[in-house]
């Protein structure tokens, strides 16, 4: 039997459609900005996320990247939750690359709080840094794939503003918040001056995020991609697995969070695991009392179930495109007798 691999949503393969509509593209050189398909995706997203614009990046790492130096800049704070990606897997990319200090700001759920953010702002005093930028993720993926409501978005937003701050938001899964709260993610989107979007999580294209924003912003980010060797060519072949999957991908979402919420039902049913959080979207935690998490991981891969240990006591499990609900079902028996 093929292992049933849940370490991340990023392990999705193209399917034989997404495939041929990437062969099929129509191309042209993206640098000259002449791939239509580069440009019909740019546009398609920036109207989905509510923005002016949108850039077509290869990762979603350079996508926030950009956003860190085009709005926080050499010398400049960024106010992040202590979880948040950019802390712990863009190797310091805003410290090496844009020159920022990222803040790690604690709170429960991966959410940042106006009334514990206001702690740590600074105003730029003789020797202090300024406070330049708030960068939210959402999902956060190490907080368990939590959404943002609505109301703790626009408290955020009514806070930065007030302060002249801007905010990016790290939207690597915006997508499944969405879903998750049946809202657009136009509606999520408009809380945040910059937006980052990935397609190649849940949305199972092999490559591919668009970072959007105002016109202006875009104009600056083209500039700073190409300076960090993103300028791509006939991206259009790209950029067609990214469209594609917006047609047919995003729905399926809803499918990824019942799965979530199996294996967690199935993880409390069992003897040695506790699920710290309930799933709000594709990202499951269990703690593992007791076991080392890493040899609970490899038990469950001699099982042909696969998985990250994310520290000594916590495994996590994320479900994907590439999973139904049949290997979810041999998922929860794997999970429920393991010991
Ligand atoms: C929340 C979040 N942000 C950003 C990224 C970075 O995306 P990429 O791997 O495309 O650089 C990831 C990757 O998993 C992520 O989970």
């Amino acid at each position: 039997m093929e292992p049933i691999d849940l370490r991340s949503d990023t392990v999705t393969k193209p399917t034989p459609a997404m495939r041929r509509a990437m062969s099929e593209a129509e191309v042209g050189d993206d640098v000259y900005q002449e791939d239509p398909t580069v440009n019909r995706l740019q546009d398609r997203v920036a109207a989905l996320l509510g923005k002016e614009a949108g850039l077509f990046v290869p990762t979603g790492s350079m996508g926030n990247l950009i956003a860190l130096y085009l709005q926080a800049g050499r010398g400049g704070e960024v106010l992040a939750h202590e979880q948040s990606h950019i802390i712990h897997f863009e190797l310091a990319s805003g410290a090496a690359l844009a020159g920022c200090q990222i803040v790690p700001i604690p709170g429960e759920r991966g959410i940042l709080k106006p009334e514990v953010l206001g702690r740590f702002v600074r105003s730029g005093g003789y020797s202090n840094a300024r406070t330049k930028l708030v960068e939210i993720e959402n999902t956060g993926n190490l907080a368990g794939g939590t959404c943002y409501s609505l109301e703790e978005l626009k408290a955020l937003r009514e806070w930065a503003q007030a302060r002249a701050l801007p905010i990016h938001m790290d939207g690597a899964r915006l997508w499944n918040a969405a879903v998750a709260q049946a809202i657009e993610p136009a509606a999520l989107a408009a809380y945040a001056d910059t937006v980052t979007v990935c397609f190649s999580k849940g949305l199972g294209a092999p490559v591919g995020s668009v970072l959007t924003g105002s016109k202006v912003f875009i104009a600056e980010a083209l500039r700073i991609r190409k300076m960090l060797g993103g300028g791509m060519r006939q991206a259009g072949i790209l950029a067609a697995g990214a469209l594609y999957a917006l047609d047919h991908h995003v729905k399926p979402l809803a499918d990824d969070h019942l799965h979530a919420r199996m294996l967690s039902d199935a993880l409390e049913a069992s003897s040695w695991a506790k699920v710290p959080v309930k799933p709000e979207t594709n990202i499951v935690f269990a703690e593992t009392p007791g076991r080392d998490a890493g040899a609970v991981a490899d038990e469950l891969a001699k099982r042909g179930l696969r998985c990250s240990a994310l520290s000594s006591e916590r495994i996590r499990l994320v479900t994907h495109l590439d999973v139904n609900r049949k290997q979810t079902d041999q998922a929860c028996e794997i999970l429920r007798t393991l010991f």
